[in-house]
């Protein structure tokens, strides 16, 4: 299932990297995160103090019961449940969130698992996209330097 997803992940993005390649305005944050302009990391890390806070309290209200408080994912969570689906992983940096670029990141948590596969719900009908974009920010704000600067080369590669 874990593999079942990152492979479908990895589909996406080779998806996303054709429609994203013409374009190459890194800072752009535009309004649709899966859309054709990708709105990566900078280098150097500068969280905005006001997004992550806003992050922080969206993130409480709808993703800590699954997620956790901490974004430490689900205790078990590389363990399949009884209903054959995988509990909510970390997003604080000790799971594979950050194996993924930005723009897959929004994409999962605007349109749920892929596929319907999994138990993450999908959340365009519930959050704007820079209320998602402030919620990212929260969670990547808590990534250790080293995740981050993989991640920030992975993107770098991907847009
Ligand atoms: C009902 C429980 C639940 C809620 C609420 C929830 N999630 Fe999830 N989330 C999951 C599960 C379960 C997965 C694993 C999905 C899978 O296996 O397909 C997941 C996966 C993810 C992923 C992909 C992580 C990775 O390592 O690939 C991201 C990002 C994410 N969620 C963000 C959020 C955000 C942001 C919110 C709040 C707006 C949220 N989730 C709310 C259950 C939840």
């Amino acid at each position: 299932m874990q593999l079942t997803l990152c492979r479908t992940a990895f589909l996406t993005l080779c998806s996303l990297i054709l429609v994203a390649c013409s374009d190459d305005e890194p800072s752009t944050q535009q309004s649709e995160i899966v859309s054709t302009k990708s709105a990566p990391p900078s280098a150097t890390r500068k969280h905005d103090f006001a997004q992550v806070s806003r992050g922080g309290k969206i993130f409480q209200a709808n993703c800590a019961e699954c997620h956790g408080k901490s974004a430490e994912g689900a205790a078990n969570w590389r363990q399949i449940n009884a209903q054959g689906k995988y509990p909510a992983p970390p997003l604080n940096g000790t799971g594979h969130a950050w194996h993924h670029p930005y723009k897959m990141l929004g994409h999962v948590i605007k349109n749920g698992s892929p596929g319907g596969q999994g138990d993450m719900p999908a959340w365009k009908e519930k959050l704007n996209d820079q209320q998602i974009m402030d919620v990212m920010e929260w969670f990547i704000s808590k990534w250790p330097d080293q995740a981050y600067d993989a991640w920030y080369r992975m993107n770098q590669k991907a847009s």
